[in-house]
Formats: structure tokens, sequence, C-alpha cells
């Protein structure tokens, strides 16, 4: 599983899809790690009464400073809804109407009267609610009650004359209309061709706080309830929700009336309801039906792989979790708009269509892994999330984190060939890492208030640094115990709500160690440290002393007060030390042999290593004597290439490391290596172009023999990494003008532009259009743009969509511009013309003058609600190094109202620090080393 685009952009919010190392950009294209980064039986019926249920922390607190114009109350800083109600069930009936993209919808809402009370407060955005009824024990209370409503809160508040008693059952019924909206967002219309002829489907994505724009609801995750949908449409179309169908009868009008089962209590934001003209393929390998659906634009079967990979996770699953899936059914849904990657609602899981549906002959190794870990992560949801929920949003890292790390796990189980936990080292350990290296990052829990904040941390802290600190506790208690654990806490916490307190009190009971003490200091606090190595012979000991990392290498006093208990694990030629921690700030420990050891084994911990430069070069040789694993490898180069980066040691010193690694074999550590050169040079990417050559010169003398002895030719026989290694070694070669391999892809481009489709092969698409791009011109740029318009699946089109930027022309430039504004371009796929820019000057500076020059149109297309913003703030501005550059960005959204996206903005500006200080602190060792080794002078 290589990583993240997210995850490229390393995880902002995924939004462009949370997307993974195991992103479909070839490597070399992903942004450098400097950059911030860019889930039939009957149902059972629910142990737990909705009464008896626990009730949340915040909730618990009655004495609430209630706020009836905003309709929340202001709870520990956070707007919640007052709590004088609560939900019980839901009957909503919905009816969309595809001519004037809206919808009709009903909702009765059973209610349990906490205190006596004349109003109710619920959420509501951008919906009009004609009508509100209440009723008490069947009879009417007001059947016009006053209703107000507050944008700002995102609230309706019903106010009547007669008060609820406290105790008494009421109801509340509104009638109300919505807008079909396309952003993506609540009840949203998204769009597909067929017979040239634009069609429609309407579809939700709730989470987090999007249920309020398709309904009127409480929509908190601690607020759970019962959930009875009826979808309203034409005869033709399918009709999903989260639930199985109950009736279907036939309507005014010549329309339907589907009617779901009544759901178990749930989450608003794990809702979901679709409507429109769906294939589906079906499997009956697991204990209740499994489908995946989608447009008929799409081939449907496509579908296959996702759906038995489903059926065989599910029961694999409910095996480890000791836990039967609830519901009566798994439909999986391709839908043609989708903002993330994917989302989790209960039974009826939506999906981008590129990370569900594969194409086997025109895909690559990478999206076959990238579709087996969003599957496999969705899934994980079912139990983590959506049967046991977070009790509000700033323990969301308990919903991310964990499908992450138990994607990783099953992963791992179905495809021990991929060794995706040597690639979690590269992947998010280092998207973890390097977010969380900068002064802007936040604790894994992060107190947030309202909806705009909510949406800025599905980011590598909640995914990649939880799921990090998941991978350490699991690996300290060994991971039977730790899966004890969570199966008890699934089991003591089904169909409620915890806080990440409640996970370490079951991972102590299933160990007997004491779990939360040393957990807590990980998820409260912000950053990790750096230990700093000196070794005494005399003694045969080494001393430790952790400090702050930061990647702009000038943490002050204030911020490094912080001790974190670092996991030694201290590998000597024959052990590993499991137990042994540093606490304190400083400490001495024995080491068996001073000849060999290393720190960190396996990187299981969360922290970089510094060592000598002496020491590293042992490091180096016993790298080449085989006494380190692939991720001891992997994990030194990028603990010494942060390192270098910040300030801790020489760029030289990184350099000669890698120098000294070409006889590497390897896949991971590769990248690895591959990766830390890309940071490298995009930091020096505004230098002088003899410096920049000589890098390029560096990459190439290290890259070329591999890539020329692997080949880019496939064969059946090549396994799932050796076909991600040859693609790896041909893209970076190319990036470095190896001049076989640019032949060697000029070729194959000649022989696909003539019409042969299968003269590139799926694995090394994206590294040959780039590659012919940057050396070619406009007859290359309409060969991969007609690609982008008539290829046949989705992932060829956006592997065409992604490499249009690499053009270093002007004109070509501006045309790929154009694009991310015009209508071919999909919104969610905005961020695809625009990250393909990256990799020239010319690029990254045509693209900062677009977003100033279209800012206001930017905005209005991606409203910071939608979570899009971020990403393309950190698209235009994060690839900037220079000073001049920083103060120009900074001044850009000084004078702007960054709400909904001021993470983005502040983790951009943190990231171009970091390499306008890199660049003035080693320039000239970077420059004298390539000297001495004679790159200067190389020809190009
Ligand atoms: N719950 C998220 C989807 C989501 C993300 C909703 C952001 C709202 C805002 C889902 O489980 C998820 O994490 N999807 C990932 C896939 C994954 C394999 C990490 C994504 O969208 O990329
Ligand atoms: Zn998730």
């Amino acid at each position: 599983m290589r990583r993240f685009s997210t995850r490229a952009l390393l995880h902002s919010k995924a939004k462009p899809p949370l997307l993974s190392a195991r992103s479909p950009l070839p490597l070399f294209l992903s942004a450098p790690r400097s950059a911030p980064t860019s889930k039939p039986n009957r149902l059972r019926s629910s142990p737990l009464s909705q009464t008896s249920k626990r009730y949340c922390s915040y909730r618990r607190m009655c004495h609430a400073r209630r706020d009836e114009v905003s309709g929340s109350t202001n709870v520990q800083g956070r707007e919640v809804l007052p709590t004088n109600v609560k939900p019980l069930h839901y009957d909503l009936t919905l009816e969309p109407n595809f001519e004037k993209f809206t919808y009709n919808g009903t909702v009765t809402i059973d209610l349990n009267v906490n205190e006596d009370t004349d109003f109710i407060s619920l959420n509501s955005n951008e919906i009009d609610i004609h009508s509100a009824t209440v009723l008490s024990k069947g009879a009417v209370v007001e059947s016009k009650p006053e209703i107000s409503m507050n944008k700002d809160a995102q609230t309706a508040t019903i106010k009547f004359s007669q008060a609820l008693s406290a105790g008494s059952d009421a109801q509340l019924k509104l009638t109300f209309t919505g807008i079909l909206n396309d952003n993506m967002a609540g009840f949203y219309r998204s769009s597909y061709k067929e017979n040239g002829e634009t069609k429609y489907i309407a579809s939700t994505q709730m989470e987090p706080t999007d249920a309020r724009r398709a309904f009127p609801c409480f929509d908190e995750p601690a607020l759970k309830a019962k959930f009875t949908v009826t979808l309203i449409a034409d005869k033709s179309m399918t009709c999903l929700s989260n639930m199985d169908v109950a009736t279907e009868t036939d309507v005014d009008g010549g329309k339907k009336a589907v009617k779901f089962n009544t759901s178990p209590v749930m989450s608003t934001y794990l809702i979901a309801f679709i409507v429109g003209h769906l294939n589906y393929v079906e499997t009956n390998q697991f204990r209740v039906p499994v489908r995946v659906y989608a447009t008929p634009d799409q081939d449907i079967e496509h579908g296959r792989f996702s759906l038995e990979l489903a059926a065989k996770t599910l029961a694999f699953y409910e095996k480890a979790f000791d836990n039967d899936f609830p519901l009566p059914k798994m439909d999986m849904v391709a839908v043609p708009d989708f903002s993330a990657g994917a989302m989790e609602n209960w039974g009826l899981i939506t999906y981008r269509i590129v990370d569900v549906l594969l194409d086997e002959k025109t895909a690559g190794a990478s999206r076959k892994e990238r579709i087996a870990e969003t599957v496999q992560h969705e899934l994980a949801h079912q139990w983590f999330g959506n049967l046991v929920t977070m009790d509000f949003w700033d323990g969301l890292w308990l919903n991310e984190g964990f499908a992450t790390w138990m994607s990783w796990y099953s992963c791992n189980v179905f495809y021990p060939e991929w060794k995706v936990w040597q690639t979690y080292v590269i992947d998010n350990l280092q998207g973890a890492l390097s977010l969380d290296s900068l002064r802007s990052s936040h604790p894994i829990e992060v107190p947030v208030k309202r909806a705009d904040e909510i949406n800025q941390i599905f980011d590598a802290i909640s995914y990649s640094k939880g799921s990090s600190v998941l991978r350490m506790i699991s690996k300290y208690l060994g991971e039977d115990v730790f899966l004890q654990g969570v199966r008890d806490y699934i089991r003591k916490h089904a169909y409620g709500n915890t806080e990440t307190g409640d996970l370490w009190n079951a991972l102590a009971k299933a160990s007997g160690k004491p779990v939360q003490s040393v957990m807590d200091i990980w998820t409260k606090n912000v950053g990790f440290p750096v230990i700093s190595v000196t070794e005494n012979p005399e003694s045969s000991s080494i001393s430790l002393k952790q400090n702050r990392f930061l990647r702009t290498g000038d943490v002050r006093p204030e911020e490094d007060k912080v001790l974190y208990p670092c996991m030694l694990g201290l590998r000597s030629k024959d052990s590993i030390d499991e137990n042994t921690m540093l606490t304190e700030r400083e400490g001495e420990f024995k080491v068996p042999d001073l000849d060999f050891f290393k720190l960190n084994a396996d990187h299981s911990a969360i922290y970089r290593t510094s060592y000598s430069p002496e020491r590293l070069r042992k490091l180096g040789q016993a790298a080449r004597d085989g006494l380190l694993t692939v991720e001891d490898r992997a994990g030194m180069i990028a603990d010494s290439g942060a390192l270098a980066a910040s300030g801790f040691q020489k760029t030289s010193g990184l350099l000669s490391l890698l120098q000294g690694l070409d006889t590497e074999t390897e896949f991971v550590v590769w990248t690895e290596m591959l990766s830390r050169i890309a940071t490298l040079r995009s930091a020096w990417l505004f230098e002088d172009d003899k410096t920049k050559d000589a890098l390029k010169a560096f990459q190439r003398s290290l890259v070329a023999n591999k890539a020329h002895e692997l080949g880019w030719e496939f064969s059946e026989n090549d396994d799932h990494i050796l076909q991600q290694f040859k693609a790896l070694m041909f893209g970076s070669a190319g990036m470095a003008d190896d001049p076989t391999v640019i032949k060697a892809a000029q070729d194959m481009f000649a022989r696909f532009a003539a019409g042969d489709l299968t003269a590139i092969h799926p694995n090394i698409r994206g590294s040959v259009f780039t590659i012919v791009l940057k050396h070619g011109g406009v007859k290359e740029y309409e060969v991969i743009y007609d690609r982008f318009r008539h290829a046949s699946t989705s992932d060829e089109k956006t592997t065409a969509l992604r490499c249009l930027g690499a053009t270093e022309d002007p004109a070509l430039i501006k045309r790929t511009l154009g694009l991310a504004m015009g209508d071919e371009v999909k919104n969610q796929d905005i961020y695809m013309p625009l990250g393909g820019l990256r990799n020239s000057v010319a690029g990254i500076e045509a693209r900062w003058a677009w977003l100033q020059e279209n800012w206001d149109g930017v905005y209005q297309r991606l409203p910071p609600s939608l979570g899009m913003l971020g990403t393309v703030v950190q698209l235009t501005t994060a690839a900037f190094g220079t000073e001049a550059q920083l103060n120009e960005v900074k001044a850009f959204f000084d004078s702007k109202d960054t709400k909904g996206y001021d993470r983005a903005v502040e983790q951009s500006l943190d990231a171009i620090r970091a390499k306008v200080n890199w660049v003035q602190r080693d320039n000239k060792d970077v420059e004298s080393w390539l000297s001495k080794n004679q790159y200067l002078q190389s020809k190009l």
C-alpha cells in the first residue's frame, strides 16, 4: 500500500480522496512529502434500548448554556443542540424531482422529552420547511408553531405555546423541500452520459454534517435513532437505502413508493439513499447478499473484484470482531460524482468510480491495491464507526485511525505477497510524521466546535498518525491481545458512543497493562520527538535525548515541553528489545554490542532518530550487509531525509547515504529513496539550473542501471510488487531524463497515438504520458487530452487528466488551467489537472497566478463547506520555496476570510518556510557534495 496522495496531498481532507500512496499517480509525480499532506439475517433488535444507552459526556451536562436564538447550545466550546428532547425514531419520506432538481420530504420524528419545554431545535441547512406539527400522545399540541431558522448555526427552532412535559413522548412532523444540489453534499445529483445525453442519479453524502442538508434532523453522532426510510420514484429507477426493502407500492403519478425496513439505532451521518437507473452484480458468498451497483455508462462486470473481496472481508471481519454484521444486506455503489474516495454508510457504501470498479485489463497494480484498501477500510467502519461510534467529532481518529489500521491488517491477510506492512512505513507513517512536523499540525484528539472545522480534520493526523498510534500499541501488546481488546470494546459499546479512553480501557483489561497513561500523551499532544543518540564506548551504552521535532528546525522552548513515551525497539545483531521505553528527556541504555545497533526496529514507534554521521555510515553498511529489515532501511532513509530538511543533519550526509544504497533490491526502500530525492529536488526547484541539473544527474546515475536492468516489459509472471518496482524505476529514470527511457516512452507513445491502445502498459501509462509531454508539445497534448475525453474507464480518463499538467509550454499550461475551471472536469476531479502542474517552475507559477485571478470563481465552485478548497489552496501554494513566494502567499490570504480552510493555509505556509530554511542552510553543502561527486560537471 504505497501512499498518500494524501494522502500526495497526504491527506488533507481526502478529497482529493484521501488518496494514498496507493494513489494512481506515478510516484515520481506524487507531491514530495515536504508538502503538507495532501465502509439474510433478519435484523436483530438492538441489545441496548434507546433510553438505556449511555449518553455522551457533553450531553450529560444538563446545565448547558442554552441559546434559543441560535438553536444551539455551547458546551465545552462545542456548538451542539439543546438536550431538552432526544430523537428515538425518524420516519422519513423523500421524493426527488429530476426536472427541477428538488425533492419533497416529510419527516416524523419520535422524541423523548427530557425536560419541560416549549421548543424543539434541530439541524437544518438550505432546506425549506413548509409546515411543522407537534404531537403528544397522538394528539396535536400545535399545528402551526413558530419556525425560526438560524443559518449560521444551521438550526431550525420550532416554538409552541403549550409546553411538553419531562418524561413524555412527543412527535415532530415536518414537511419540507430541498435542493438536489450539485455540491456532492447532503442529497445531491450526480450525472453521467448515456448515448451523449446527460442523465442523473440522486445520491447522498452526509458525513460529517450534511445530513442536515438532506432533511431536518438532530445531526450529531451521539444522537443515534432508528430510521424508517421511504423513497418515491419513477418505477424504472432503483431505490436504495441502508436497509433492505420492506414494501413496494404504486402511488399516484405512475410512481412507486419503496419503503425500507427500520434500521437499528444509528448516527445521522451514516444515513444514505440513492435513486436512479443502476445495474448491479451480486454474490451469495457471504451470509447476507452483497451487491455492487453502477450507472449504465459503466461496465458492471468491473464491480466483480470489489464484490468478491467485500464478501470475503465481511466474513473475515465477523470473525475478527466476533460480532455478526447486523444488517440484512450490503450494497456498494459507484457514484459518478463523489467528493471523497468512499463513504461507509451502514449497509450502503458509496464510492468514487475509480475506487470500486476495476478493469483488470486496463488498470495498474497500484489501482488494484487502492481499491482493496478502500473496500476493506469502509467495511471495517461497519463495526468500528457504525456499530460503535465516536461521541463527537474530536474522536474522529477512532473511526478513521482504526479503519486505516484494520484495512492494512486485513489486506495483509488476503494479499500477504503485497507485504503491505512494509509499505506502511513509507506511506501512513511518513504521512503522519510529515504533517505532524509542522507547527500548524494538531493533536489526534482535537477540539472541534463548528461544522466548518470538522471537515478539516479528515487529514493525515486522524488517519495516519491515528493508525500509527494503533500500530504502535498493537505491537507493544501483541496483535492477538490488541484484537481481543477490540472485540471486548465492540461488544461493550455496540449501538453506543465512545471516547478514546473507552478503547484504552478495553485494551488495558485485555492486556493487564497501563495503556491509558502511555497513549494519552500520544493522542492529546501535537507533534513527536527526535531522539538524538550519543555513543559511550567505554560503558557500551548509548545516551538518548528527546526533543520536539519541527520541520522548520526552529523549535521554541515552550514548544518542547512534552515528554513522549518512546518504545526504543533497540535492534542488535540477534535480538530486539521490545520492552524498554524512554519516558524522560534523557536516558542512558546499555547496548549488547556497539558495533551494530539501531533504534526503532521496523519503525513501530513514532519518532525520528538522529545518529552521528559516522553511525549513519555504519548503518548504511549494515543495510548492505543484510542486517536491517526492509522497514528499517526505508525508515532510516526517511528519518535521514527529514533530519536533513530540518537541519538536524547535513543534506550531504543524506546524499552520501543514498549514493551508497544503489545496490538496494527492494521496491519499498527504493520508493523512499526516490521520494527523498524528489523532496530535495522540489525544495531546490527555484535555485539555479546548474545545481538542479546536478541533482537530476545524481538521480539519473542512481536509477538508470536498475531501470534498465528491470526493464519496462510486463509479463503475467511479474508479481504485484515487481510490477510496481518496474514502473517506479522507469518513471524515475524518465523524470531524470535518462535518454533510453525517454526514447522507449516516445516509441510506445507513437504506437499508442497511432491507435494501438495496448502499446503502453497500464503500470507505466502515467509515466509515459508525463515523459512525452515534458519533451513534446501540442501533438502529444492532444492525444492525451483525447484519452481524458474518450478512454473507456474512469481510471484511464483520470490518469490522462492528471498528466496534462506535465507540459512546460505556457500555452498548454494555460489550457490545463482552463480545464480546471471548465465544464469538462467534474468538481470531484479539479485537483487532478492542478496537481499535475507541480513539477515545473512554469507550472507552479502559472497555477498560483490562476488561483489569484480566479479566486472568486474557485471559491464559489468549491465553497469551504465542501472541503475541497483547502486541497486546492495547498496544491497551488505548497510547492513554493522562496521567501518572496512565502510573503506573496501570506499577503494574499491575509486579506481573505479563511474560515473552513485556515488549516490548509497555515500548513502550506509552514511547508514553504521549512523549504526556505533548508535551502538557505544547506545550499552550499549540497553544491559542494555535488561538485565533489562530479555531478556538477556532468553533461545533460
Ligand atoms: N469516512 C470517510 C469518508 C469521508 C471523508 C467523509 C471525509 C467525509 C469527509 C471514509 O471512510 C474514508 O476514509 N475514505 C477514504 C478512503 C480510504 C481508503 C482512506 C477516502 O475517501 O479516501
Ligand atoms: Zn474512513
